[in-house]
């Protein structure tokens, strides 16, 4: 088997390019069995990493803002979505992660994310912290209860000093809202 040069690029959505954003798409749609449009749609609006084969996408990670309401503020997030490499070259996900970590580092008070089952090792391993609280969303009727994600919601903490057991309280989008 010919292995071209694996490379990482990191760029915002605006500056992908469609190609490469079709890419991402599909890749993303290859790896997950139940993503959706939406989720396809919270990946959009930030920055992404991209690790190449060559010409061919072989892992994606998201970093888009998100308010995150904690202790009556309205934290700013570098919300971690679309994360994903292909089955048959795993490995690049570290990568991925490194990427996506100096932009929540650099730019945000703390970092999120919405975890599947069997990534939690994966993130737990790169130092992102279960919350213990509960969690909710703030949707057009109020804040409602998000019972359902509680033991899905990973953060890293930044600048903002963090009571995991508190309550965290995610903005309002279409789809999964977490
Ligand atoms: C989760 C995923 C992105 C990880 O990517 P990857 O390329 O397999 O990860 P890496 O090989 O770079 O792993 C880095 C380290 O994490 C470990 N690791 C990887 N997946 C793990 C898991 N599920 N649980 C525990 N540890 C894990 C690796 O063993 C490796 O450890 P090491 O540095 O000590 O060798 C990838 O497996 C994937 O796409 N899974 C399916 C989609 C998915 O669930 N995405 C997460 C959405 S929230």
């Amino acid at each position: 088997m010919m292995l071209g040069m694996t490379s990482l690029r990191t760029a915002h959505t605006a500056d992908l390019g469609a190609p490469a954003l079709a890419a991402a798409r599909g890749l993303l749609f290859s790896v997950f069995d139940d993503m959706t449009d939406e989720d396809w749609e919270h990946a959009l609006g930030g920055m992404h990493s991209l690790a190449w084969d060559g010409a061919e996408l072989i892992g994606h990670a998201s970093v888009i803002q998100r308010r995150l309401v904690y202790q009556g503020r309205a934290l700013r997030a570098g919300y971690v979505e679309a994360v994903g490499v292909r089955a048959d070259r795993r490995g690049r996900g570290a990568a991925l992660m490194a990427a996506a970590e100096r932009i929540i580092r650099g730019a945000y008070d703390l970092g999120a994310l919405g975890t599947t089952e069997k990534a939690r090792g994966f993130y737990a391993a790169r130092g992102w912290q279960p919350w213990q609280g509960p969690t909710s969303a703030l949707t057009p009727s109020g804040i409602q209860r998000t019972a359902e994600d509680d033991d899905a919601i990973y953060v890293l903490p930044v600048s903002v000093p963090l009571d995991l057991a508190g309550e965290l309280t995610c903005d309002w989008r279409g789809g999964d809202v977490w």
